[in-house]
């Protein structure tokens, strides 16, 4: 837990003047539905309990100083020329997002920003969609301007997509704007429409991170993307109206299968099961119906391991690890992939079992510690009461 008044002294120490404002953004961890926003289709986030604060106060002038605790660096530019930031990878968030609302010509002044995080980084977690949209949040704030929640994410995304090169969704963003505490959002990535589902007071969702760190940057998530589009160009042939993936249902799939090379049905097949598994499984928590959703979990991790080949040895291990646990539901890779997290849903009176059984028989087979966080539903960003 950071403390915001630690937050607001580091603010004073470094700029010499309180903080007008606090705010915070979550990261996410994603029940079930990888890979599918891209493709206009539905994911199942959750705002988490690890979250990134940025202290704030206006400038005079036109500068956006911003220093981040984290790596005890600080970056420097002028919002009327925003180019990408040869030093700093976190730097391009920040210059990125306030890029973005440049471009929306909304009336803007410099700033001086502190960034504190406690979001993992590189590990699924969404580290950089929650210093976008903390970072939005505050210039929003700073500035009163009234974006509305999509704006925002819409924003950060953007900051994402042109400044730092990964062609990513909007799930992560969106969530980290809107989540609610408590509850997990079914996105409808296509018109951003969502509804809110329970998650029941009897399970926890337990994140563990491997160790291993993926470079989601210039990696093989553009070409995931790449590939998705190609199928949908390759479908047109006979499904002439389906404009992204979200259009095309498994049985589509499987009778149009021979217009694809292999590997680019293999692509296609995770996302249109995903789509589906996506859906059922939000039936079932709605039903409270947890061993089906913990078996959907299961059948998503298959269908990423095997046809959207994003997983790593490390990631398997400890989905096999958490399964064995009696009383977890089910288990499956987080996030972009290549490395990061897990997720797992367990039953509250087993989770202390499950964090000391998975870490342990995880540290004996890999040599490497795995991070178990047992994760509260949280509330999207917002300003902190600290100042
Ligand atoms: C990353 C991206 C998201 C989404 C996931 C995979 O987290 O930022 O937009 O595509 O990977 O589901």
């Amino acid at each position: 837990m950071q403390d915001p008044h630690a937050i607001r002294d580091a603010f004073t120490e470094r700029f010499g003047v309180r903080p007008r404002m606090i705010v915070r953004a979550p990261g996410r961890v994603n029940l079930i539905g990888e890979h599918t926003d891209y493709n206009e289709g539905f994911v199942f986030p959750i705002a988490i309990d690890r979250e990134t604060f940025v202290a704030a106060r206006s400038r005079p002038d036109t500068i956006v100083r911003t220093y981040t605790s984290q790596f005890g660096q600080e970056d420097s530019f002028d919002i009327g020329q925003i180019e990408r930031s040869p030093d700093h990878l976190w730097a391009n968030y920040v210059r990125g997002v306030v890029k973005g609302i440049r471009a929306r010509d909304l009336p803007i002044t410099g700033a001086d920003l502190l960034i504190s995080s406690d979001v993992p980084i590189g590990s699924g977690l969404s580290s950089s969609a929650s210093l976008e949209v903390a970072v939005g949040y505050a210039m929003q704030m700073l500035n009163n301007i009234n974006l509305l929640g999509e704006e925002l994410a819409l924003i950060a995304q953007g900051a994402e997509n042109s400044f730092v090169g990964v062609q990513c969704g909007i799930m992560d963003q969106f969530i980290s704007v809107l989540g609610q505490e408590n509850h997990a959002l079914l996105i409808d990535c296509r018109d951003l429409s969502y509804r809110s589902l329970p998650i029941p007071p009897d399970v926890r969702v337990v994140v563990c991170t491997s160790g291993v760190h993926h470079n989601l940057e210039k990696s093989e998530y553009n070409e995931r993307r790449a590939a998705c589009h190609e199928a949908v160009r390759l479908l047109k042939a006979r499904m002439p109206k389906v404009s992204a993936l979200r259009d095309v249902s498994p049985r589509d799939l499987e009778a149009n299968a021979d217009l694809l090379p292999p590997t680019i049905l293999k692509r296609a097949r995770h996302v249109v099961t995903e789509n589906e598994r996506t859906l059922n499984a939000a039936a079932a928590l709605e039903r409270a119906d947890l061993v089906s959703f913990g078996r959907l979990m299961n059948e998503s991790h298959v269908s990423m391991r095997d046809d959207y080949q994003i997983s790593v040895p490390e990631i398997d291990l400890l989905t096999e690890l958490a399964c064995a646990v009696p009383g977890c539901y089910g288990s499956r890779l987080t996030g972009g992939g290549f490395g990061g997290s897990t997720v797992s849903l367990v039953t509250i009176s087993a989770v202390d079992r499950f964090v000391t059984e998975v870490g342990t028989r995880y540290k004996a087979e890999t040599g490497r510690d795995a991070d178990l966080l047992v994760c509260r539903p949280s509330e999207g960003v917002s300003r902190t009461t600290a100042v």
